[in-house]
C-alpha cells in the first residue's frame, strides 16, 4: 500500500494525448484506434487507485504523437517548470504517445534536467481494449512521481523505467516496447515499489535560461533533418537539402557511423557550406568511438536524440 499522501506531496498531471487517450469502435482492436481522444481528467478517474490522492491534471494537448510539434514541446516545457517551481508538488506525470516519446523525453530532459522527477507514461493499447495497459502504467507513473529521491526525466511503460535521456522504441506493438540500448533501464515498478538499478538523472542548473532562450527563438526553429548511409547511397538527399535551405544535418551511418564514400562527400561539401553535422550510427545499440578525421561523432545519442540535440545546439540552449 502507497503511504498517506498530504498536500504537499501533489501530483501534476499534464496530458499530451497518444494512445493511453486513445478509444476504438470496438474493444478488441488495439490498432484501428484513434489517439488522443479522451481528457487526461477522464484518464485519472479511470484509475480508482488514484481516488483522493493529491492531484492536478491539465490537458497541454491532444494529439497523435506521431504530429507532435515544437510549438507543443515549448508550451509543455513551459507548464512543467511552472509545476516543479511549486513547492507543494513532488512531481510531474505527463501523459504522451509512444511513438515519440523518446524525441520529447530527450528534449525535455536537455532543457529542463529536473531535480524533481518528470514520468512520461504511455501505452500500447487504447484506453477501450479489453486489457488496456493505460491504467496501470499510470497508477505506476503517480507512484514514481512520488518516489523519494526519484529526479530527471523519466519514462515509463509496462513497469518498466527509463531515462528520459536514453529510452528509445524498440518494439511496434508489445506492451514493453521501450529500452535504453546499451545502457538499460533504471529502475522496475513491482507492485506498489519502486527497484532503482542505478542512479536518477543528475539535475542541471540553468533550466531557466534555457527556457527562456527556447521561448525568445525566432520562429520557426532551426531545419534538422537525418540521412542514413546505406549501400547505394549518394549524396543527392544531402544537396536537396542543402539547396532547399537545411540547418542541420545527422546522419545515421553503418556500424561504427560509417558513411557511404559518396554520401561523405556530400556532407563534407555541406558542413564546408555551413549547415552542422552530426554522425551517429544505425546500429539499434552501442555508441559512436570517434576516429581521427571524422565527421563529429553524437556518442550513443540515436539518431532521433541526436538531431533533437542539433536542433538545441543550432537554437544555442545545449
Ligand atoms: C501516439 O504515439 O500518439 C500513438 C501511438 C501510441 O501512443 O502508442
Amino acid at each position: 500500500m502507497q503511504n498517506a499522501q498530504t498536500a504537499l506531496d501533489k501530483v501534476v498531471i499534464l496530458g499530451t494525448g497518444g494512445t493511453i487517450a486513445g478509444t476504438a469502435a470496438d474493444a478488441g482492436d488495439t490498432v484501428g484506434y484513434t489517439a488522443g481522444q479522451l481528457g487526461v481528467a477522464q484518464l485519472v478517474t479511470a484509475v480508482p487507485a488514484l481516488a483522493g490522492q493529491p492531484l492536478e491534471a491539465e490537458q497541454v494537448a491532444q494529439l497523435d504523437s506521431k504530429d507532435m510539434r515544437f510549438d507543443v514541446w515549448l508550451q509543455l516545457a513551459t507548464r512543467l517548470a511552472h509545476h516543479l517551481a511549486r513547492p507543494e508538488v513532488v512531481g510531474v506525470v505527463v501523459t504522451h504517445g509512444t511513438d515519440t516519446l523518446e524525441e520529447t523525453a530527450f528534449f525535455l530532459q536537455q532543457v529542463l534536467a529536473p531535480a524533481k522527477p518528470v514520468v512520461l507514461v504511455a501505452a500500447m493499447r487504447p484506453a477501450t481494449a479489453l486489457l488496456a495497459d493505460g491504467p496501470q502504467n499510470l497508477l505506476d507513473a503517480v507512484l514514481l512521481a512520488r518516489t523519494p529521491g526519484c529526479q530527471g526525466v523519466l519514462a515509463l511503460l509496462g513497469g518498466t523505467v527509463h531515462a528520459g535521456g536514453e529510452v528509445r522504441k524498440t518494439h511496434t506493438y508489445r506492451l514493453d516496447a521501450f529500452g535504453s540500448g546499451d545502457a538499460g533501464p533504471l529502475a522496475y515498478v513491482e507492485a506498489d515499489r519502486v527497484r532503482a538499478l542505478r542512479p536518477w538523472p543528475a539535475p542541471r542548473a540553468g533550466a531557466v535560461e534555457r527556457l527562456a532562450g527556447l521561448q525568445s527563438a525566432p520562429q520557426p526553429w532551426p531545419w534538422v533533418e537525418i540521412v542514413t548511409s546505406a549501400a547505394g547511397a549518394d549524396g543527392r538527399a544531402v544537396q536537396a537539402l542543402q539547396a532547399a535551405g537545411v540547418a542541420g544535418l545527422v546522419v545515421a551511418g553503418t556500424g561504427n557511423g560509417t558513411l557511404h564514400e559518396a554520401l561523405e562527400a556530400a556532407l563534407r561539401s555541406a558542413e564546408v557550406a555551413g549547415v552542422q553535422v552530426l554522425r551517429c550510427s544505425r546500429c539499434l545499440a552501442g555508441s559512436v568511438i570517434e576516429v581521427p578525421g571524422a565527421l563529429p561523432a553524437a556518442g550513443a545519442l540515436t539518431p532521433q536524440q541526436a538531431r533533437v540535440a542539433l536542433l538545441l545546439r543550432l537554437l544555442h540552449v545545449d
